[in-house]
């Protein structure tokens, strides 16, 4: 028996990283997974594989710094499971552009990406996570508690996603636990592709555990805070992150 048996959970961004990492969780627990990024090759690969572990997913294409994406992924969502019970918004942008450099388009973008997408899914998941007793998580960052992690944009937007946890847990409970995570530096796509090799060898050298983390020690975080284990838990940010704070 799996912990998610019978739960739907909508995962976004997870075409990659620690999103993929958490969708391969989840269905291997017995939840139906929701799939989400814009590229739908990799997209159909996760499926694939979650179908072929005998999992159950579904993915929807959705480019998450249009508004209009929540309604798109809500209503396939809807469509092919008839409910939600979990919600993981995951998807995130990078943007390491300066305050003097940063263009108001660049700044709605990763807004709507590593914010507002969050906002408006939960807002339309909410009857069905209501009456589910269901879970948020909302994925932030290092970079969301404090500057040095991250530049102008990616910084701002997660340390909104902070605020928006623990007002979305109060607002929502009882029914509702809305809970977040912030990872540190994790081995994905996304960090790779940053060439901040310079903050991740700071990272390893001076946090306690000295090393990157890997996408699937967020995805069993994730499933803490999706589970009764977290029941007395609600408006909390987890730092996984190595300690790299400490
Ligand atoms: N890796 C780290 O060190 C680290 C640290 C702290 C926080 N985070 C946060 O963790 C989350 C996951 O990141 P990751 O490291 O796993 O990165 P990743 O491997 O690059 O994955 C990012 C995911 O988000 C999706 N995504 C990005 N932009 C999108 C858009 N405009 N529309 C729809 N989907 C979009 C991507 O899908 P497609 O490519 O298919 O569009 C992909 O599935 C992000 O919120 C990130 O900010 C990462």
């Amino acid at each position: 028996m799996g912990r998610l048996d019978g739960k739907v959970a909508i995962i976004t961004g997870s075409t990659s990283g620690m999103g993929r990492d958490t969708a391969y969780l989840f269905a291997k627990e017995g939840a139906k997974v929701v799939v989400t990024g814009r590229n739908e090759a990799r997209a159909q690969a996760v499926i694939d594989k979650i179908k072929a572990d005998g999992g159950e997913a579904i993915y929807v294409i959705a480019d998450t710094s249009d508004r209009k994406a929540a309604q798109k992924i809500y209503d396939q969502t809807m469509k092919a499971y008839g409910t939600v019970d979990i919600l993981i918004n995951n998807a995130g942008q990078l943007s390491l552009t300066p305050v003097q450099k940063m263009t108001l388009e660049e700044w709605d973008a990763v807004f709507n990406v590593n914010l507002t997408t969050a906002l408006l899914l939960t807002q339309l998941c909410e009857p069905e996570l209501k009456k589910n007793k269901g879970h948020v998580v909302n994925i932030s960052s290092v970079a969301g508690t404090a500057a040095k992690w991250g530049p102008i944009a990616y910084c701002t937007s997660k340390f909104a996603m902070v605020g928006m946890t623990r007002a979305m847990a109060r607002e929502m409970g009882p029914d509702i636990h809305v809970n977040g995570i912030c990872p540190g530096a994790i081995r994905t796509a996304m960090l790779e592709g940053s060439g901040a090799d310079a903050t991740i060898e700071f990272m390893k050298a001076t946090a306690p555990l000295q090393r990157i983390g890997e996408g699937s020690e967020i995805a069993t975080a994730c499933l803490f805070f999706s589970t009764d284990d977290s029941s007395f838990i609600t408006g909390q940010l987890l730092r996984v992150d190595g300690g790299v704070d400490a």
